[in-house]
């Protein structure tokens, strides 16, 4: 099996998994933080070596009060604890998105996991916080004109791989499986610019219940889709 070196997931379900259980939302998102824990592990038995997933986006704000008060409460915890699953997979944490926005305890928090796993290499974990795609690339393109203005950069040498930097996923190769649970057939603003000639695949099951042989069962779509090209990638093949 041809293991994908960069796998997206958009952790989609955690509400409608808690409502069929007659349990609320807050359940869902728990048992659903509780469920990233073991695909980190999952992923890095697998061989996977970079792992993104989208864990509140810049429109997830608009929640109930109670329902975001619960997800950073969540966050706060899921934070701390990750120093320790870090250590454990030797695992490389980053956040991407607008953090400015998180309470300063929790943006201390992001900076002290990423500073603290910053030289582990086997598996790279991206959790998108307050993130949108479309303001990823606002940002980055603001970034971008205030250098050009500043005389650090000519206009004339901006390729794609300048822009790359300019985005919270600079230096990430991009993915080459997206995944998206609980049924929902969108993109939801997630790494837009990144998922160019991403494969996606998407299935019914909520994220709570996603457990290493749905995770099997993706990658093994991912490599029948593969072999139609006989391996080779798509912009080779001029399709
Ligand atoms: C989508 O389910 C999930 C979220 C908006 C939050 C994702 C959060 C977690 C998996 C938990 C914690 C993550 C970290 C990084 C600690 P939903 O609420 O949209 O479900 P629904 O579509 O059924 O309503």
């Amino acid at each position: 099996m041809n293991v994908p070196n960069h796998i997206a997931i958009i952790l989609d379900g955690n509400g409608r998994w808690a409502k069929a259980k007659g349990m609320p939302r807050s359940y869902g998102h728990v048992k659903g933080c509780a469920n990233l824990e073991t695909i980190c592990d999952d992923m890095k038995e697998l061989g996977v070596k970079y792992l993104t997933v989208y864990a509140f986006s810049t429109e997830n704000w608009k929640r109930s009060r109670e329902e975001v008060d619960g997800l950073m409460k969540l966050f706060r915890n899921y934070l701390k604890k990750c120093i320790r699953i870090s250590e454990k997979n030797k695992m490389r944490v980053k956040v991407i998105g607008d953090i400015r926005a998180f309470d300063q305890d929790i943006q201390d928090k992001i900076r002290e996991l990423e500073e603290f796993s910053k030289d582990y290499t086997e598996l790279h974990f991206q959790i998108a916080l307050n993130y949108g795609s479309r303001d990823e690339i606002v940002r980055g393109v603001r970034r971008l004109a205030q250098d050009a203005v500043d005389g650090k950069l000519d206009p004339q040498k901006i390729d794609e791989k300048v822009f790359e930097s300019y985005l919270d996923t600079a230096g990430i190769p991009d993915p080459d499986l997206m995944i998206r649970t609980s049924g929902e057939l969108r993109l939801s603003n997630y790494l837009l610019w990144q998922m160019a000639y991403t494969e996606f695949y998407f299935t019914e099951v909520p994220w709570p219940d996603f457990n290493k042989e749905e995770l099997i069962k993706a990658i093994e779509k991912y490599n029948e889709r593969d072999r139609r090209f006989g391996g080779v990638k798509e912009e080779k093949q001029n399709v």
